[in-house]
């Protein structure tokens, strides 16, 4: 199979591309600013057709995983242009891009379009964003409904693993880290996600797209817990003294942009169609513990 990765510099899409080449695929993977560590690295700028139609005209994707985005939620909030370029502009120039050339898309979004007053979200749920990354998905996945492509819009929810993207730490590593340091730290308690292991992540994407599955599907852990109950799981999963982190709330945060409270994912479709299932959060964490050495 052609492979076409946005982003596969980022978390995510360099861990796909890791996937698509042990498999055996031919794997291109897009990149702007950081070398991607898997596959045929091809410059690509979404933000400019011409990239995005000369990394297609190369690639001859079968199926494209759109992971590329300007994905800092306070980012987004004051680099509000490059936000829409990258994220809303970027995602249609892919999906018209995807649709010319026959070739199935898989574009990423998020659980930051919802609103967070409930949570575990439906596939069917009202969007309701609360802060600009949010609402930059939003646009991005009517555009790709829109534009005609063969399309599977996936949404999931604060992905980690053993692999750090460039320098750049996901919670689980930072929290390792932090445990490590032995100096008390503080994590919110009154936000609840679906925490998603990135190889989990990985398998389901590959599974919907041999299977060609088409419309929105969540794809995120199956377990809901806040990030301070998520932290804890870490610190007990991999030995270290958990009693070193302090609760704290939202409100003690001074974030930029607001954040949902309750973005926490429904996956039960996902259970009910894939081989590869959501999995649980102490089962993930396992799987994290073996990769890592002591
Ligand atoms: N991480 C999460 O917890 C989470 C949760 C929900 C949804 N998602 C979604 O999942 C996807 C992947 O997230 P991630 O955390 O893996 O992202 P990430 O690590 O922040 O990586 C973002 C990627 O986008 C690329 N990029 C940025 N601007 C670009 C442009 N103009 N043209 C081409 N590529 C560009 C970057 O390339 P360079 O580094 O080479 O510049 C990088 O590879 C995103 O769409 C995100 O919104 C992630």
């Amino acid at each position: 199979m052609n492979i076409l990765i946005t982003g596969a510099s980022g978390l995510l899409g360099g861990r796909i591309a890791e996937y698509a080449d042990s498999r055996g695929d031919s794997v291109f993977s897009g990149y702007l600013r950081h070398h991607p560590p898997f596959g045929y690295p091809l410059k690509l700028d979404i933000t400019s057709s011409q990239s995005v139609s000369e990394a297609f005209r190369k690639a001859r994707p079968d199926v494209v995983f759109h992971t590329a985005a300007i994905t800092g939620v306070d980012r987004c909030e004051w680099e509000r242009d490059l936000a829409l370029q990258v994220n809303v502009d970027g995602t249609r120039n892919v999906a018209d891009a995807a649709r010319d050339a026959g070739a199935y898309l898989v574009f990423l979004s998020s659980d930051y379009v919802f609103d967070g007053s409930r949570g575990l979200y439906k596939e069917d749920d009202a969007r309701n964003p609360v802060n600009f990354l949010g609402k930059t998905k939003v646009i991005a996945e009517d555009a790709v409904r829109a534009s005609g492509a063969r399309h599977l819009i996936v949404r999931t929810s604060f992905i980690f693993g053993s692999r750090a993207a460039r320098a750049e730490a996901n919670f689980a590593l930072w929290t390792i880290r932090k445990l490590k340091s032995h100096i008390p730290f503080r994590i919110v308690a009154d936000q609840f996600v679906t925490p998603t292991y990135d190889r989990n992540l990985v398998k389901m994407l590959f599974e919907v797209a041999e299977k060609g599955i088409e419309g929105t599907l969540h794809l995120a852990g199956a377990t809901r817990v806040s990030k301070y109950d998520f932290a804890f799981s870490i610190a007990k999963s991999f030995g270290l003294d958990w009693e070193i982190i302090i609760p704290s709330s939202m409100s003690e945060i001074g974030w930029i942009a607001e954040r949902p409270v309750d973005s926490s994912l429904d996956t039960s479709k996902a259970q009910k169609m894939l081989d590869n299932k959501p999995m649980a959060l102490g089962d993930s964490l396992k799987r994290m513990r073996e990769e890592i050495p002591d």
